[in-house]
This record gives structure tokens, sequence and C-alpha cells, in this order.
């Protein structure tokens, strides 16, 4: 094929998610086209399968299996990790209507009418808004989607594009304590500008869910439907009984690798509607976190000025190793843009999305062409940890660091996997 849309977007320095590195099966390239449909290459079999199944119209297209003849004007769609995230509901049925294996997480905020009574409506508004912003964010990066909002209760599903139930579960729970976290951070805020604090109730149930998209054709919402859904919710109402910040039941924790969890304390409790007493589980940590973990929460605060990081990254390559300055033909300065992007997409979804490892070793691949070679990893890895003690600045950091360390372990590894297979090829 000619050179796509992809790689003309990478050519021009475009920052353009490409989180399969191009094989027609993640859909985070996918443009709309806005003129010059007629000088584009007919769909790839991939891409037309991938349409009719998601019921895509005809303007939008995968960016890496298009080609053009001729000018085209077009808008990349996917601009951020949240919409990336978003995309997963797409694999739902549209109207059929699907039974699936589904971790529900419901998340509600305590003392809601207090806060309604005592601020003006345009301040619950944003304390609303910023609520949802906070608190969706860590469902969408753990693999989740953001269901439904109900007053002030926000609701994840996970396991819409997994089926290994173990992963499913440390999602939903995974996004649980990122969501405590985040709390935690608006709080400080609100406590500045409003004089006061949120606290969250979370509960998370393993079951079978039916989801479909119902309502009046003109407004057709996402919906889920199910006794385990309202288990959920239940769990969730238990959460201010029993003192608990996130309960889990023993559905989840059975699907949990045997001491993963750290469970404070296990309560049996009748959740409303049942005959019996059923056992709930309040957990506050992992046992073993992750290693990528404390390098997925640094990312943000990292990147916060991408161009100042990049900058002081590449001036930390070249003092290390000044010959690779030649490598980047182009300059540094759009090339920084790509790599902060692609580091943060990759940092945050390493485990969790299947397509990113395939993107990183074509990555790879592509390196071996800009003349990157074997030996270079060692030093890039070197620029870039201390980069990382550079931007966080004086104080402990050796865990943050270590994280960074074993999270590029595995990133670098990939890519070197990839041209190794390009080497031997050529
Ligand atoms: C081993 C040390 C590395 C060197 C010496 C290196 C060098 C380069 C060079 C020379 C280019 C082409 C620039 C141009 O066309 O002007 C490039 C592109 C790029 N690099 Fe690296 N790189 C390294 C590792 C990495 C890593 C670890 C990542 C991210 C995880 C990364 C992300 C990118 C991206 C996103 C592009 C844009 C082109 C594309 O997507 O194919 N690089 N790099
Ligand atoms: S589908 Fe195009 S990059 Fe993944």
């Amino acid at each position: 094929m000619d050179a796509t849309l992809l790689d003309v977007s990478i050519a021009h320095k475009i920052i353009h998610w490409h989180e399969c590195g191009g094989h027609g099966r993640c859909t985070t390239c996918r443009v709309r086209i806005l003129d010059g449909a007629s000088h584009l290459s007919e769909p790839t079999r991939r891409e037309a399968e991938l349409a009719k199944a998601r019921g895509w119209n005809p303007t939008i297209r995968l960016a890496c299996q298009t080609s053009a003849s001729g000018d085209v004007t077009l808008e990349r769609i996917v601009l951020s990790e949240a919409t990336a995230s978003q995309l997963r509901a797409e694999t739902i049925g549209r109207e059929a209507g699907s039974e699936r294996q589904l971790a529900i997480l419901v998340c509600d905020m305590r003392d809601f009418t207090a806060l309604a009574d005592s601020n003006s409506a345009f301040d619950v508004v944003h304390i609303l808004n910023r609520f949802f912003e906070a608190l969706g964010d860590p469902i969408l990066l753990n693999g989740g989607i953001i269901s439904h909002y109900a007053g002030d209760q926000i609701c994840g599903l996970f396991g819409l594009d997994d089926t290994n139930p173990t992963r499913i579960c440390s999602g939903a729970i995974r996004s649980a304590f990122g969501m405590v976290e985040a709390i935690e951070g608006l709080n400080e805020e609100l406590a500045r500008a409003f004089g006061i604090r949120l606290r969250i109730g979370i509960g998370v149930h393993f079951g079978n869910a039916i989801l479909g998209e119902v309502g009046h054709p003109t407004l057709r919402r996402l919906t889920i439907i199910g006794d385990d859904v309202n288990t959920a919710s239940r769990i969730e109402s238990m959460t201010k009984e029993l003192g608990a910040t996130i309960l889990i039941s023993r559905a989840v924790a059975e699907r949990m690798a045997a001491g993963s969890l750290s469970v404070a304390e296990t309560k049996f409790a009748r959740l409303r509607g049942r005959r019996n007493d059923v056992e709930l589980l309040a957990v506050d940590g992992f046992t073993d976190p992750s290693p990528f973990t404390l390098a997925q929460r640094s990312v943000g605060r990292l990147l916060n000025a991408p161009s100042a990081f990049a900058t002081q990254f590449y001036a930390n390559l070249f003092a290390m190793r000044p010959e690779l300055e030649k490598l980047f033909v182009n300059g540094t300065g759009a090339q920084g843009a790509m790599l902060s992007h692609m580091l943060r997409s990759v940092v945050s979804s390493l485990e969790k999305r299947k397509h990113v490892p395939i993107g990183l070793q074509t990555l790879g691949r592509k390196h071996v062409g800009y003349g990157v070679e074997l030996d270079h990893y060692g030093t890039f890895k070197a620029a870039m940890l201390k980069t990382i003690s550079d931007v966080i600045g004086p104080g402990p950091t050796g865990d943050i660091e270590e994280s960074w360390s074993q999270t590029l372990d595995v990133i670098l590894a990939l890519m070197k996997e990839g041209a190794g297979t390009e080497l031997r090829r050529n």
C-alpha cells in the first residue's frame, strides 16, 4: 500500500493515536473525513469488517488502513486516553442487546443532599462535574467504561473487551482504589474553594448483565439490566452502614489471586430485598501492587509540561551520547511532543490493553529505520531516569524511580523485540 494517512501524520509530526502500531486492531487511529473522500483508497477487508460490526458511518476511516491519492481534509477523533477508552462501548451489540459477564462498580457521593442545600445551583453543578471527571478517569484508565450517571452516582463496567475474570475484577478494584485517591486530590481543591470535603462509597460485584441501547429512537442510551446490577448498587449502599469506603462481593474476591488483596474486614450483611446474608469484604489496597503502579500515578505530574520534559530528556540523552543527536534529522522539537504523548499512553495502558505490546514492537521495528541501534536503548533508559529525577526534584523519589525503571524495562524490551525481528529480516 502507498503511504497511509497515519504514515503521513507521523512524517509530519502530527500527534496521531495509534495504539496497535497500525495493524487495524485498536481503531484508535480513526479519523473523520470532512472533504476529499473520493481520493481515498477502498477500505481494506479488516477495516470493512470493523466498520460493519461497529456500525460506523462511511465518513469514519482507519488512518492506518487508508491511503490518499489527492487532497483530503480530515479530523482526528481520538485525542485523549479517555476517548480511546470509551471506544470500548462500541463493542456492544447496538440494539440487539447481549448478555455479558462483567464487573460492575457503583460509586456514590455521600452527603450530597447537604451539599446541594448549602451551595448555589451554579456551584453544585460545578462540583458535580469536577466529581464526575475525577472519578471517571480511574474507570477509563483501568479498562472500564462509564455506563451511566444517576444523580450523584457513577457506574463503571469492566469486561466489555475481555473475558478473563481475574483481569476484569482487578481492573474494577484498581479503579476503586484510584477513585479514593482521586477524591483525596479533589478534596484539597474543594476545601480551598468551597470549604467542603466529599466522601464516597464504592461497591463492586461480578456477575451477568444484559447490555443494550434502549430508549426512544431519538434518545437511545447504553443501558444495563439484571439482578447482579442491583446487587452492585445495594453493596454500595451498605458502605455507609458498615463504615467502609470500598466493599466487594465474594464473587469478586474469588476471581482475584489468593492473598492479592489487603482485606480490612469481612462482614456478613443482609442486602435490601434479599433473604440471606451475603459476605462482603472491605478492601483497602493490594498486598503486592503492580510494579507499574507508581509510574502510572506519576505520569500525569511528570508530563504535565510535555515540551519542558522532552527538552530536558533530549539534553540528558545527548549529554550521555552526543552521536545520537544526528539521528534526529528534523530536530527534536515536535519529536518531543510525540515521545511524551506515546509514553503517557503506553505507561497508563501497558498491562491493560492487549494491542499496546504489538504497537511497541512495531515502533521498535520502525526505529531500526530511524538509525536506532539495540545498544542505544540502555542510554535511553538512563537519560529517562535522570530526567524523571530532575523533574520530580529533591525528596524521597526512590520508589517512583524504581517503578519507572521496571516500566521502562518492559517498554524497551518490547521495542527491542520488534527491532530484533527487523534486523534479522534485513
Ligand atoms: C533507544 C533510543 C531511541 C532513539 C535514539 C530514538 C530516536 C528516534 C528518531 C531518530 C526518530 C525519528 C525522528 C524523525 O523522523 O525526525 C524517532 C521517532 C519516534 N520515537 Fe524514538 N527513539 C528512541 C526510543 C524511543 C522510545 C522508547 C519511544 C517511546 C516509547 C519512542 C517514541 C517515538 C515516537 C512516537 C516516534 C515518532 C515516529 C513513530 O511513531 O514511528 N522512541 N525516535
Ligand atoms: S487500528 Fe490503526 S493504529 Fe490501530
